[in-house]
């Protein structure tokens, strides 16, 4: 993800010198960040349903979070190491005789898909990676997210991903689907166990919830990385949406706004972020195709609001 109104090809903003009270909480942050990280990985993978097939020792585990961290770093990568971290434990949960791969859809330089290729090749699955390999797409009328990205954005080759797998991951359980998700996906056939949607753009994540959903295993999750765009995150609370395309209630997003917990100050809103210089939030957001979000409660004695609410934001 970029920060909003930040794509990462060329901006012609001048740029700014940090004042000595942001150059202290940069400082101050990454020193908190650095300082948790063993923490970070101890509870995050600190779980009774890791199943025992796996032997994840204490040292295993370990091992696993300060590889992932040491990638994140070593590769350029859009996503946090925690996030990361996130998937690998649902991974870890199911049991080995379940079937399902993992999906990545939104690979750029292959860092995310790099931490995800350790853990299933821990769990012997294979890790199915959808991308254009060219960047983003033009964006679509209607697109909310498209303004901030330009066509190309985030372009890593087919060459570039497979090097930096090969480099830091398990490239022997990767398998390639490159082209737009608009003609890849629709031939999905294999059943998922967890897909990993960082497709920045509304239209992409439309097709890839669309076509992805139907394969997903009943427990089957869905991470994306627009964690803190309520309007995003809101395809997972539409119950237009989920009535129209699979006859059934919204699942809803555990993380949706806000991130996942996993050690970060953020109160939001994501606009406001520069006025809290030591807030932030780094980790994703989730869903379970056996999860629901739906109200159902109205008051049998309120006709409705009692003025006008306001038209929805555009
Ligand atoms: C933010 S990057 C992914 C970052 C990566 N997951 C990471 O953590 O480093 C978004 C990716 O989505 C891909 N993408 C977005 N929409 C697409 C579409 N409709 N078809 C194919 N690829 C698309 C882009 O090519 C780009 O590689």
């Amino acid at each position: 993800m970029s920060p909003r109104g930040m794509p990462v090809t060329g901006s012609a903003a001048a740029p700014r010198h940090a004042t000595f009270a942001e150059k202290f909480a940069t400082l101050t942050m990454k020193a908190y960040y650095l300082l948790t990280v063993p923490i970070a990985i101890a509870f995050i993978l600190t779980s009774s349903r890791i199943h025992s097939a796996y032997r994840m020792t204490f040292f295993r585990k370990l091992g696993l979070g300060l590889r992932m961290f040491w990638n994140k770093h070593r590769l350029p990568t859009a996503t946090s190491f925690k996030a990361h971290l996130a998937m690998a434990l649902k991974i870890l949960e199911v049991a080995p005789d379940v079937p399902g791969d993992v999906v990545e859809c939104g690979t750029w330089k292959g860092g995310s898909a790099a931490n995800l290729s350790l853990v299933c090749r821990i769990v012997g699955r294979k890790l199915k990676i959808y991308d254009s390999f060219q960047g983003l797409p033009e964006g679509e009328r209607g697109d909310r997210e498209a303004k901030f990205y330009a066509k190309g954005d985030y372009c890593g080759t087919l060459g570039e991903v497979r090097e930096n797998i090969a480099r830091a991951g398990a490239i022997e359980c990767c398998e390639f689907v490159p082209g737009w998700f608009q003609d890849t996906l629709p031939k999905h056939s294999s059943p998922v166990l967890l897909a990993f949607l960082d497709v920045d753009l509304e239209a992409s994540l439309d097709v890839c919830v669309r076509h992805l959903w139907p394969h997903l295993i009943d427990r089957g999750y869905i991470f994306i990385d627009e964690f803190l765009r309520l309007d995003y995150c809101s395809l997972f609370f539409s119950e237009e949406y989920w009535k129209r395309y699979f006859q059934r209630t919204p699942p809803g997003l555990i993380g949706g706004g806000l991130g996942l917990a996993l050690g970060e100050y953020y109160i939001g809103p994501e606009e406001e972020r520069p006025d809290h210089p030591t807030q932030h939030a780094t980790a994703a957001a989730y869903t379970r195709k056996d999860m629901s979000a739906y109200w159902t409660f109205y008051n049998s004695g309120s006709s409705g609001p009692a003025s006008d609410p306001g038209s929805p934001r555009s």
